[in-house]
């Protein structure tokens, strides 16, 4: 079983898991985390942040049982893993902006380092954090707070946007971008058992009918889902 190295809270509530070993995975894929025997009944998706020779990361905010038992490793402590998971944000060309709000800030830092050229907005509602570390790995990082993120993005410069985030502003960007020729992909976040395809716990209502988040996503082209059913917005 894979070990963990290190566990951090980087900022209330938020933590950074370093785990040993040789992992693979593209930008927007995910693991889900296992770290207990039965309680809760399943596994956790969590995207990947970062992988590097001889580990991998995630950055995760507690929630509920599941993340709580999380953030209670301790360096040296065994963590289940199962993964890569999902299709990820597309290899494109082009103009990129990678917006992330909140702890959807989690896919963009790996994303990042694959596309230097892209244009990193991390949206916070409290303190920021890891803002150096993406410095270091994207050309230009615009922190922004609350409804800023969306609000001065100019959508038109960018032929492609990668969003993670509260779904409202996911929204507010997929209809910003109506007007201009930019693709708006999103990841979505949602309750997931299998993992696989096989159970469709993670059922998303889009416009062409229902897709898994876990195998047909977690990321689609915002266009193909219906907000209004999904999330009521
Ligand atoms: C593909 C994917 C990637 C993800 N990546 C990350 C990541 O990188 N970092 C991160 O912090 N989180 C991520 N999440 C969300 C993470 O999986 C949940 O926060 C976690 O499963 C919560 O488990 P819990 O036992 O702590 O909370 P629970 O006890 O399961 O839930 C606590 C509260 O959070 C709500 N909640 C829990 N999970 C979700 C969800 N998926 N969607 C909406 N509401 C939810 C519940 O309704 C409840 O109100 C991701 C989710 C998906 C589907
Ligand atoms: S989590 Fe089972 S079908 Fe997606």
């Amino acid at each position: 079983m894979p070990t963990v190295i290190s566990n951090t809270e980087v900022a209330g509530n938020i933590w950074l898991l370093t785990v040993e070993g040789e992992f693979s995975g593209g930008m927007g894929q995910f693991y889900m985390l296992r770290a207990w025997k039965n309680d809760p009944l399943l596994s956790r998706p969590l995207s990947i942040f970062n992988i590097k020779p001889g580990m991998i990361q995630f950055l995760y905010k507690v929630r509920g049982k599941g993340t709580m038992r999380l953030a209670r490793l301790k360096p040296g402590d065994s963590i289940g893993l199962e993964g890569p998971f999902g299709n990820g944000f597309p290899n494109l060309k082009g103009k990129i902006a990678l917006v992330g709000g909140g702890v959807g800030i989690a896919p963009f830092y790996y994303a990042a380092k694959q596309l230097p050229a892209a244009d990193v907005y991390l949206g916070f509602s409290h303190e920021p954090y890891l803002v150096d570390e993406f410095r270091r790995a994207a050309r230009r990082v615009i922190p922004k707070f609350g409804l800023s993120l969306v609000n001065d993005l100019e959508i038109g410069l960018y032929d492609a946007i990668f969003a993670c985030g509260p779904n409202a502003m996911m929204r507010a960007l997929a209809q910003k971008a109506e007007h201009t020729g930019t693709a708006v992909y999103v990841s979505l976040e949602k309750h997931m058992a299998c993992g696989i395809g096989a159970c469709l716990v993670c059922s998303v209502v889009c416009k062409e009918g229902n897709r898994k988040a876990c195998a047909d996503g977690p990321v689609f082209l915002a266009r193909e889902v219906n907000f209004d059913a999904e999330y009521g917005l």
